[in-house]
């Protein structure tokens, strides 16, 4: 059975669609019905819309990709004006991916996410692409503990705190999100990095670093993520480099109880559908009846 339950919400099956990768879903509807997936992560929003980064936003690397996109988004109220209820006919979890720079911008997008049906919210504190940006939150605990306490007064709605990779220690930083109120982890987000043009002898972006994501952070995000596990009880959704349905089940292994998917929907749209119908063969397969014979197994 691929039903999952993360933090009391019901998903049809653990994958999620990761934030930023799959815009509001619209792009997607012409490739795969998206009611066969387990949710979907909306690109982060914030309270002013903004336009995002000028100059190159996104760069390959070997076996990723770097961005530098900005957190560009039509704003939280253009968003449930605008987008909600069709993303809501997918039939599928809609997560509220929320940024920002100041606490009071997240506390005013969270009372407006407040008023609608959406059931969790996926808090980013972790976006290394803004100036004085929400990474700024995500890296040291005391700022994390700050603004997590301060959503959690605002919002009776679930709340999924998304870690950096780039935190000083993310065990830390774990607990410290578990104690100022959240219901789950997810993690990781990008990992800071540069990139250099030889023959500009400049930064490929202009914000010099941009985050890293893709095949190539698999291994250390799953090492996180096992090291959550071990640190916390509540449930953990893990991400990092996800392309196929092993490196989703060993994410489950290492500890998740669901798991979410970036950089590869860009390689192939459809990646989500076959990850979910590889974890079902495994489990047949495998005689495997639910998730949490295996989950953390390691
Ligand atoms: C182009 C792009 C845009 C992203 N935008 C966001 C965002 O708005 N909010 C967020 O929380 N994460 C954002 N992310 C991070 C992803 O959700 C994910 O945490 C990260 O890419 C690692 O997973 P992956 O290796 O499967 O891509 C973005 C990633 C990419 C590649």
């Amino acid at each position: 059975m691929m039903k999952t339950n993360l933090c009391g919400i019901e998903l049809k099956n653990p994958v999620i669609a990761a934030s930023g990768t799959f815009g509001f879903g619209r792009e997607f509807e012409p490739y795969f019905d998206l009611s066969l997936l387990g949710g979907i992560s909306t690109k982060g929003l914030t309270l002013q819309a903004r336009e995002g980064n000028k100059g190159i936003r996104v760069y390959e690397t070997p076996s990723g990709m770097m961005n530098s996109i900005g957190l560009q988004n039509p704003s939280v109220e253009v968003f449930i004006k605008d987008e909600l209820s069709h993303m809501q006919k997918y039939g599928t979890i809609i997560i509220a991916n929320i940024g920002g720079s100041q606490i009071e911008d997240y506390l005013e997008s969270i009372r407006k996410i407040e008023e609608t049906d959406i059931p969790i919210v996926e808090l980013n504190i972790s976006c290394p692409n803004v100036k004085e940006g929400g990474m700024a939150f995500g890296i040291r605990c005391d700022s994390a503990a700050k603004i997590v306490s301060e959503v959690r007064k605002e919002t009776s709605k679930k709340l999924m705190v998304k870690l950096s990779p780039n935190a000083e220690n993310i065990k830390e930083m774990a607990i410290t999100c578990v104690e100022a109120g959240a219901d789950a982890l997810s993690l990781v987000n990008t990992f800071n990095a540069l990139a250099i043009d030889i023959y500009r002898r400049k930064a490929v972006f202009n914000n010099i670093t941009a985050g890293l994501s893709g095949p190539c952070i698999k291994p250390i995000a799953l090492r996180m993520v096992r090291e959550v596990y071990q640190s916390v009880d509540i449930p953990i959704v893990g991400l990092g480099g996800i392309s196929n349905w092993q490196d989703a089940i060993e994410f489950i292994m290492a500890g998740s109880t669901a798991i979410q998917v970036g950089t590869a929907n860009l390689v192939n749209p459809k990646t989500m559908v076959d990850i979910i119908q590889g974890i079902q063969n495994f489990m047949e397969k495998e005689g495997i009846k639910n998730l949490s014979e295996i989950r953390g197994i390691i």
